[in-house]
C-alpha cells in the first residue's frame, strides 16, 4: 500500500532543515582547518568561487529533481531512466560512508560540552594530549558516538515534519546566537585583526592543484551536495514553494556560517599567537587552548562553542540518515521506524571501525590503500564521490531531463518567474561538468592518495554495472 508522501510544514521549516543539513561539521570543524592549512584568504576565495558558480547551481538542480519526481535519491534517477539508478545508489553509499565517521566527530563534540566545564581547560598545556588520549581510547569515544546516534534516531524516527523540521526550527536559530557570541568575543581581543587579515587577504603562494580539489570537495560537502541529500529534501517540498530563492538562501546561509566559524576561531587564535595550520585537531585542541587562556569566561564560551558544534553536526547527520531511510521507504516500502533503526545500527558499526582506527588500530591501514577506516570514509566521499555525484546530477538534469520540464518545475508551472533560468541552465549543462572535470584532472595529477582515488572510481564503475535492480 502506498502511504502519502510526507511534506515540510512551512517554507521557513524547509529552509531551516536544508540549511541545517548544509551547516555542520563541514563549516565549523573542517572549513577552519582547511583554511588554516591552505593559507587562509586564497583558499576562501577559491572556495567562494566554487560555491557561487557550481554549488548554488547544483543545489537548485537537486531541489528541482527532487520535487519534480517526488522521490528520494535513487527513485529520482530511476523514475526517469534505469540506466541512471547507479548515480542514486552512489548517493546512498556516500550517506553510509559519511555516517561512518561523521557521528564519531559528533560524539567528540558532545563529549567536549561536558569536558568544557569539568576541568579540561584548567591545564592548557595538557589539552592536546588529552584530545589524543580521548579519541584513541577504545570505549569512551564510542559511547559518545552512540549517544549522538541516539539523538539522530530520535529525531528521524519522528518523521519529516515532526522530527527533522521541528528540530531544525529550534536548533538553527540557537546555533546562530551561540556562534555569534563566540565570534563577537573573539573580535574584542587585542590582536584580533591579524586573524581577520589571515581570513580575508589572499596569499596565493600556498595554492596547488590539490588546493582546488580540496576547495571543490569542501564546497560539495558543506552544501550537502552530490549524494542525493538535497534531492531527498526537495522531494518533500510542496508544489507551490519557490525553488530558486530557497536554493539561494540555503547557499548563502551555509557560506555565512563557514565565515562566521572562521571569525569565531582565527582572530582569537592569532590574538593568542597560535598556529593556524594544525589540521583536524584545530577545533578540539587549539580552540580549547584559546578558551583556557580567557579566565573565568573561558569554560562558558567553550561550553557554548561545543553545544554549537554538536547542534550543527546533528542537523546535518539527520539529513544523511534520512537519505538512506527515504530510499528504503520509497524503493523497498519499509516502515520508517524499521528503516531508521536498521540504518542507524549499520552506521554505528561503521563508526566503530572509524573510531578504533584512530586508537588501538591506528598502526593498521587497509591493505593497499595506506589509510585507516576513518580517513578512508572521509577521503573517499569528500575527494571522490561527492564531486562526481554532483557531476552526474548536473549531466542528468542537463542532458537527460527536458529543458521545458525543468523550466516548468522551476516556475511552478508558470505561477512564478525565474529570470535567470537560461544562465542557470548553461552553468548546469556546460560549466559545472567541465569545471569538475578540470579540477578532477588537476587533483589527480597532484594527489596524495592515488590508489584511493582509483579505488573510488572502480567502485563507481561497479555500481554502474550492477546496481540496476536496487
Ligand atoms: N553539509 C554537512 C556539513 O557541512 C555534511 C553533509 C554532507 C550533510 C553531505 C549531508 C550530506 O557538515
Amino acid at each position: 500500500m502506498e502511504t502519502k508522501r510526507e511534506h515540510w510544514g512551512t517554507r521557513f521549516g524547509f529552509i531551516m532543515a536544508a540549511a541545517g543539513s548544509a551547516v555542520g561539521l563541514g563549516n565549523i570543524w573542517r572549513f577552519p582547518y582547511l583554511t588554516g592549512a591552505n593559507g587562509g584568504g586564497a583558499f576562501i576565495l577559491i572556495y567562494l568561487g566554487f560555491i557561487f558558480l557550481i554549488g548554488s547551481t547544483v543545489m537548485l538542480a537537486e531541489f528541482t529533481v527532487g520535487r519534480m519526481t517526488q522521490k528520494a535519491a535513487v527513485g529520482a534517477y530511476k523514475s526517469v531512466s534505469r540506466n541512471w539508478t547507479f548515480a542514486g545508489v552512489m548517493g546512498v553509499l556516500s550517506a553510509f560512508l559519511i555516517m561512518g565517521f561523521y557521528p564519531v566527530v559528533g560524539g567528540w563534540a558532545t563529549a567536549y560540552i561536558l569536558k568544557s566545564v569539568t576541568g579540561l581547560l584548567s591545564d592548557s598545556a595538557a589539552i592536546g594530549d588529552a584530545f589524543g588520549a580521548f579519541i584513541s581510547a577504545p570505549i569512551q569515544p564510542l559511547l559518545w558516538t552512540v549517544l549522538f546516534m541516539l539523538f539522530n534516531i530520535f529525531i528521524v524516527i519522528r518523521g519529516v515534519g515532526k522530527g527533522i523540521e521541528m528540530a531544525s526550527k529550534v536548533l538553527m536559530p540557537l546555533l546562530i546566537i551561540l556562534l555569534l557570541s563566540v565570534a563577537g568575543y573573539g573580535l574584542t581581543l587585542p590582536g584580533a585583526q591579524e586573524g581577520i587579515r589571515f581570513l580575508f587577504v589572499p596569499d596565493f603562494s600556498a595554492v596547488t592543484g590539490n588546493t582546488f580539489l580540496s576547495a571543490l570537495g569542501q564546497a560539495f560537502f558543506s552544501l550537502s551536495l552530490g549524494m542525493g541529500c538535497m534531492v531527498t529534501y526537495g522531494s518533500y517540498l510542496p508544489k507551490d514553494s519557490k525553488l530558486p530563492s530557497s536554493a539561494g538562501v540555503v547557499t548563502a546561509m551555509d557560506t555565512f556560517f563557514a565565515i562566521l566559524a572562521g571569525v569565531a576561531i582565527f582572530p582569537a587564535l592569532f590574538a593568542f599567537g597560535m598556529e593556524p595550520a594544525v589540521g583536524p585537531g584545530l577545533v578540539f585542541v587549539v580552540v580549547p587552548q584559546i578558551f583556557a587562556r580567557m579566565g573565568f569566561i573561558g569554560p562558558v564560551l567553550s561550553l557554548v562553542f561545543f553545544v554549537a558544534l554538536m547542534i550543527a553536526a546533528l542537523t546535518s547527520s539527520v539529513s544523511l540518515l534520512e537519505v538512506v531511510v527515504a530510499y528504503l521507504m520509497d524503493e523497498k516500502k519499509w516502515q520508517r521506524s524499521k528503516a531508521v533503526i536498521a540504518t542507524g545500527l549499520v552506521m554505528l558499526v561503521l563508526c566503530s571501525l572509524a573510531s578504533l582506527s584512530l586508537g588501538i588500530w591506528s598502526g593498521w591501514t587497509i591493505p593497499g590503500l595506506g589509510v585507516g577506516f576513518f580517513d578512508f570514509f572521509d577521503i573517499l566521499t569528500d575527494k571522490v564521490f561527492l564531486a562526481i555525484g554532483g557531476l552526474f546530477l548536473a549531466v542528468f538534469a542537463g542532458f537527460q531531463l527536458k529543458k521545458e520540464d525543468l523550466y516548468r518545475e522551476l516556475t511552478n508551472h508558470g505561477e512564478t518567474t525565474f529570470p535567470l533560468f537560461d544562465a542557470w541552465y548553461f552553468l548546469l549543462k556546460f560549466i559545472v561538468p567541465v569545471a569538475i572535470g578540470i579540477v578532477a584532472i588537476f587533483g589527480l595529477l597532484d594527489i596524495e592518495q592515488p590508489v584511493l582515488m582509483i579505488t573510488g572510481l572502480v567502485i563507481i564503475g561497479l555500481l554502474a554495472l550492477f546496481s540496476k535492480k536496487l
